[in-house]
């Protein structure tokens, strides 16, 4: 649960963190594990050359050794030609020998000196020479040389033994044992045998005869000779922070009686024991013994061996040992400088990885912020990235895609705004179309409406007017009703004029089509209006394409269409202004369109759609029909009549007639 969370954690890291913690994993581990198998080879290194030193150096020890016994055994020996013991054997005068004797022993410094006779009676003893008679054949020495060998070894010498020799010899082997934390139990406190580097030799006169034996030694106990000279040779004194570095030592099994390792006090460590453990490998099962080892105070690299007796018997251990410390500073020296130098190296590694991971995230960095401009709507924004590893081609791919998507939004947009445009339109059609429709119907019920009534009426129009005009020829002038008469005929008139305007409207009286040029028919319209025209200030400027081809159609009825837009757009010109009239062939060129463009004060938006209704008027003397009649003209002609306004701008009015005469369809539109 925990290390999926510390997964979950790690993973969402940036990148860069990630990658540092990843390398410091990994080189950690790696490091570790390196100085670990760095240390354990470097101790096993150290401490195996060591030890084979301090082997070496117990082979030494045991040379020194055994040349002083060699030593011992040669004194011995040689002694026995001495005259005054020859004569002391074959005389049996001990009178001032004893003296010439202690010479000798103090000469070749020797602990004990004595006599015996060929059956191993002491005879003379050197330093006690009061104590004599007993015998020593029992000693295996003694007994080897009573069979005239001389022979010498180490040997344990009990107290009773050194207190015949001297009672200081038994002072010096007695030792109360020092407790020692790590040794083994002993059932007894103290040690009051010695032990010995003892030689024997047979005394023999000139003809080989056994005249008694000559022994010797050098008691161990509280003797450092023979330890310091170990020192002295092995380890020529060398010292490691004013301690010895090398020490020597000679068990008297396993009690220290001489020795060169010091106490805390300072003093020869003698009285203490060996630990358990060497005693069992060396006094108990005869082995070496080379490993480190706490000796009294320090650890040290040690090498025990047995000393044995003549018969073979382990009666101590011969020791040296060095200091551990100098190798153990020396193994921290290395494996400190190890470390520094590893230190030093993750150091420069993680500054290499953190500049390589910045290298390598940077431009992650900028790409994401890119890609936050980008969702933001910044388009243009691209990611600066020079180089042509794979973030290189990503940020080459990512422009890519910017600017695709950069193009794909703008045609969208564009998109967008034609379509908006055509709806628009569309909209816009939509909405002509509607009101043409209903403008169409609307006018299409009225021309009904119209021509019912212009068809009613126009029968007793028709009487009423014959009949005030038969009235009026009968009448004589100066009748008081001529006037009223006149009137009645006049209004008639009139009202007859509004009923072919309205049946022109409804398309009631028959076209009369013939081939006819639409030029001629406007330069006909504008002849009979210009002067009236010219009085209002009123310039037409004509813009006519003379190519157009004839068509059919009822110039009468044309004309009048032409001539009702012209005066229509005069009047909207009160002030004066210009008209524009201009014939041309449509797009399509097959229709001609004519358009009547005045500088007028132009038609209101909501009049618009009412400018084709009859009686539609906004002038006071205006019947409202030009414009119905026009477009009921231009419908019969198969036409559109439409208009273009802006109030205070002007008007324009097109006629549209197709080239070939059609069905009567729509015949109005604005345009
Ligand atoms: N060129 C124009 N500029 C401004 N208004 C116009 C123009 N043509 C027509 N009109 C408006 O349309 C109305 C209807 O015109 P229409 O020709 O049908 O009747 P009228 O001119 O008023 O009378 P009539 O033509 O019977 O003498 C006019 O009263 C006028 O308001
Ligand atoms: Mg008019």
């Amino acid at each position: 649960m925990l290390t999926r969370k510390l997964f979950h954690r790690f993973h969402d890291l940036p990148i860069r963190r990630k990658m540092i913690l990843s390398f410091l994993a990994v080189i950690s581990f790696g490091g570790i594990i390196t100085l670990l198998i760095g240390m354990r080879i470097e101790h096993r290194t150290i401490f195996s050359l060591a030890q084979a030193k301090v082997r070496h150096d117990l082979a030494s020890a045991w040379m020194v050794y055994n040349e002083k016994l060699i030593s011992i055994r040669d004194i011995i020996h040689l002694s026995t030609d001495r005259e005054f013991i020859l004569d002391t054997l074959r005389t049996g005068n001990t009178a001032d020998r004893a003296k010439k004797l202690d010479d000798i022993r103090r000469e070749f410094d020797l602990d004990i000196l004595t006599v015996t006779d060929a059956r191993g009676r002491v005879v003379l003893r050197a330093r006690r020479p009061d104590v004599s008679g007993d015998d020593q054949s029992g000693d295996p020495l003694v007994r080897r040389a009573l069979l005239k060998e001389t022979a010498a070894a180490t040997q344990i010498v009990s107290r009773a033994e050194l207190l015949k020799e001297g009672p200081d010899l038994a002072d010096r082997a007695y030792f109360t044992f020092i407790p020692t934390a790590m040794a083994a139990e002993r059932s007894e406190d103290h040690e009051e045998n010695g032990m010995m580097l003892k030689a024997a030799s047979p005394v023999e006169d000139e003809s080989g005869t056994l005249l008694g034996v000559l022994y010797g030694g050098v008691l161990f106990n509280r003797n450092y000779n023979l330890v310091d000279r170990v020192k002295d040779i092995v380890y020529k004194g060398e010292k490691y922070k004013d301690k010895d570095i090398g020490t020597a030592t000679i068990f008297q099994s396993d009690l220290r009686i001489s020795t060169n390792v010091l106490n805390d006090q300072g003093r020869r460590a003698v009285g203490t024991r060996v630990s358990r453990e060497v005693n069992d490998a060396v006094l108990r099962n005869g082995r070496h013994w080379v490993d480190r080892a706490f000796v009294v105070n320090e650890w040290y690299i040690t090498a025990y061996e047995p000393i044995k007796e003549i018969d073979g018997r382990i009666v101590g251990m011969l020791y040296v040992g060095m200091l551990e410390k100098p190798y153990i500073d020396l193994r921290n020296r290395v494996m400190g400088t190890f470390a520094v130098l590893a230190g030093l190296c993750i150091f420069f590694l993680l500054t290499l990885l953190a500049f390589i991971a910045a290298n390598i995230t940077r431009p992650l960095g900028v790409m994401v912020e890119a890609t936050d401009k980008i969702a933001k709507g910044d388009l243009d924004h691209r990611v600066d990235i020079d180089r042509r590893d794979e973030i290189g081609q990503l940020a080459g791919s990512f422009n890519r895609m910017t600017e695709d998507l950069k193009r794909a939004n703008e045609g969208l947009t564009q998109w967008g705004r034609v379509l908006e445009k055509r709806v628009e339109e569309r909209a816009r059609e939509l909405q002509t179309m509607q009101a043409v429709m209903i403008q169409s119907e609307k006018l299409a019920s009225l021309g009904k409406m119209a021509a019912g009534v212009a068809h009613e009426i126009n029968n007793p129009l028709t009487s009423i007017l014959i009949q005030a005009h038969l009235l009026l020829e009968t009448c004589e002038p100066g009748n008081p009703s001529l006037e009223n008469l006149t009137l009645i005929a006049d209004e008639t008139s009139r009202c007859a004029e509004i009923v072919k305007g309205l049946l022109e409207f409804a398309r009631m009286t028959p076209a009369q089509p013939t081939k006819a040029d639409v030029n001629d028919i406007i330069e006909r319209s504008i002849q009979l209006l210009e002067k009236q025209a010219s009085v209002r200030n009123i310039k037409i400027v004509k813009a006519l394409d003379l190519s157009l081809p004839s068509i059919d159609l009822d110039k009468n009825k044309m004309q009048q269409v032409f001539s009702n837009l012209i005066i229509n757009a005069c009047d909207a010109m009160a002030g004066g202004g210009t008209l524009t009239i201009t014939s041309r062939l449509g797009l399509d060129r097959r229709q001609i369109e004519i358009l009547f463009a005045d500088t007028g004060m132009g038609i209101p938006e909501e009049n618009i759609h009412k400018l084709f209704d009859p009686f539609f008027t906004t002038k006071s003397a205006g019947t409202g029909l030009g414009l119905a009649v026009s477009y009921g003209i231009v419908q019969q002609r198969g036409g559109k009549i439409g208009v273009r306004s802006e109030v205070g701008q002007g008007t324009v009015f097109i006629v549209i007639l197709p080239l070939d005469q059609q069905s009567e369809e729509t015949s109005q539109e604005e345009v």
